[in-house]
């Protein structure tokens, strides 16, 4: 299986959804694959955003291999499932969809952990918090993936 995480820059919330999930993945020795791509091309090549990284190896997560690249349609044939982290993603994501196989791979990341349409707040612009609360959102969500695919529910 290969999952993708999908946000605008690649540099902040999808890094760490990817970093979280392939460590869950290699922690739980499954086979998963895991890559994340931005929406945007605004920071290809660059790694992940040092506020983020630093948040992350605080609490053992290492992000600091990722760079960043963008979403291409490609990637609807290369993946199985591709999570997005807000209405934004989403819409820019299903607009390179080419058929309904394609769109029913997009979800939202936090459709996991509640039934709403709740989105990975952008923390780009705004202070330390909102990159703890990323962090936080992503580590519960990507608990109930691996769950999931442990349980052949995915
Ligand atoms: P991300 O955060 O989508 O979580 O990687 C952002 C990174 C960069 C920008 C916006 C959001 N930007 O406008 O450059």
């Amino acid at each position: 299986m290969k999952i993708l995480m999908v946000c605008l820059g690649n540099i902040c919330r999808s890094p760490l959804a990817d970093g979280l999930l392939r460590q869950k993945v290699i922690e739980n020795n499954l086979k998963v694959e895991v890559d994340s791509a931005g929406t945007s091309a605004f920071h290809v090549g660059d790694a992940p955003d040092h506020r983020m990284t630093e948040t992350a190896k605080k609490r053992g997560t290492d992000i600091s291999f990722l760079r960043a690249r963008q979403f291409k349609s490609n990637d609807f044939q290369e993946f199985d499932l591709i999570y997005v982290m807000d209405q934004s993603n989403l819409k820019n994501v299903l607009a390179l969809a080419q058929n309904e196989i394609d769109k029913k791979k997009v979800k939202l990341i936090l459709n996991e952990i509640s039934n709403s349409d709740a989105e990975v707040p952008d923390p780009y612009f705004g202070g330390q918090s909102g990159f703890e609360h990323v962090y936080d959102l992503l580590d519960e969500a990507t608990e109930v993936i691996i769950e999931k695919i442990k349980n052949n529910q995915l």
